[in-house]
């Protein structure tokens, strides 16, 4: 059992982010103490657990615990992540403070809650789901994805909607209404590389704007702050090449 105690020396110090507007408009943090030798092997997740333990009133997204639900996405340490795949013992080599705060960029509901609904707009936005043209629906064969195809989603479909990428980009930050964000994207990309699909043409045409996808300046932070080690920059970049020649291809059917 972890104890929380007062600060001592050699204690884990555990300050987290605590807002809830129902008690105080005002935001604070809040310390919480280990003794180390209790949370040697632990995740994160486990320690919060404890927290939520000694002090009901705190309040945070949990499931899975093991990387899988993406639904426990905080910022540590000034760096996106999941806590419950986020080592105490890594943490602590850096440093015997740990600071965990909400994910930047959304509403804070409560503590570390924020409120994703921009997050799952984007997304709703690429029809994330297979399209099949009406006359296919009932053709087995036609279900059938070539191995090919499926090898091309390897990097894309484990996308878990954590949101720690949209919530480091700045685009998104400032157009979260507009830009897709690169979770949205990747699972855009995702769908456009699937051979069962006939939904390109209807997803493209929805974006050719100046924002959805061309608000990517390229910071970056998307790729370095995936829990899991995808890469929505390089997707970012092959739906620009699909989205331009899609645009090409109409205009030109205009002339
Ligand atoms: Fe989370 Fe990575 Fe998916 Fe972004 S791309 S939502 S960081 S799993
Ligand atoms: Fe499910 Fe962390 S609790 S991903």
């Amino acid at each position: 059992m972890i104890h929380i105690k007062k600060n001592q020396k050699d204690n884990l110090e555990l300050s987290i982010y605590r807002y809830n507007s129902s008690i105080s408009s005002y935001p604070y943090m809040k310390s919480y103490f280990f003794q180390m030798e209790k949370v040697k092997g632990k995740m994160l997740l486990d320690l919060l657990i404890q927290v939520k333990k000694k002090d009901p009133s705190f309040s945070f997204r949990m499931s899975c615990g093991q990387g899988v639900c993406g639904s426990d996405g905080m910022n540590i340490n000034g760096r996106n992540g999941l806590s419950c795949i986020t080592s105490v013992d890594w943490l602590i080599k850096r440093n015997k403070k740990i600071v965990i705060k909400p994910l930047t960029g959304f509403p804070i509901l409560k503590d570390l809650i924020v409120d994703l609904s921009s997050f799952f707009n984007q997304y709703q936005k690429v029809l994330p789901y297979i399209i099949k043209d009406q006359k296919d629906i009932f053709d087995k064969r036609k279900n059938i994805q070539k191995v090919d195809s499926r090898n091309q989603l390897e990097g894309l479909y484990e996308c878990i909607l954590c949101a720690c990428c949209s919530s480091s980009c700045p685009s998104f930050w400032w157009n979260e209404k507009k830009f897709l964000g690169p979770a949205a994207i990747l699972v855009l990309y995702r769908f456009l590389l699937d051979d069962r699909d006939h939904g390109n043409d209807l997803r493209l045409r929805r974006l050719h704007d100046h924002f959805s996808v061309f608000k990517c300046h390229n910071i970056m932070n998307c790729v370095s702050f995936c829990p899991k080690k995808l890469n929505p920059n390089k997707a970012i970049r092959s739906v620009k090449i699909m989205l331009l020649k899609h645009i090409f291809k109409k205009i030109n059917k205009k002339l």
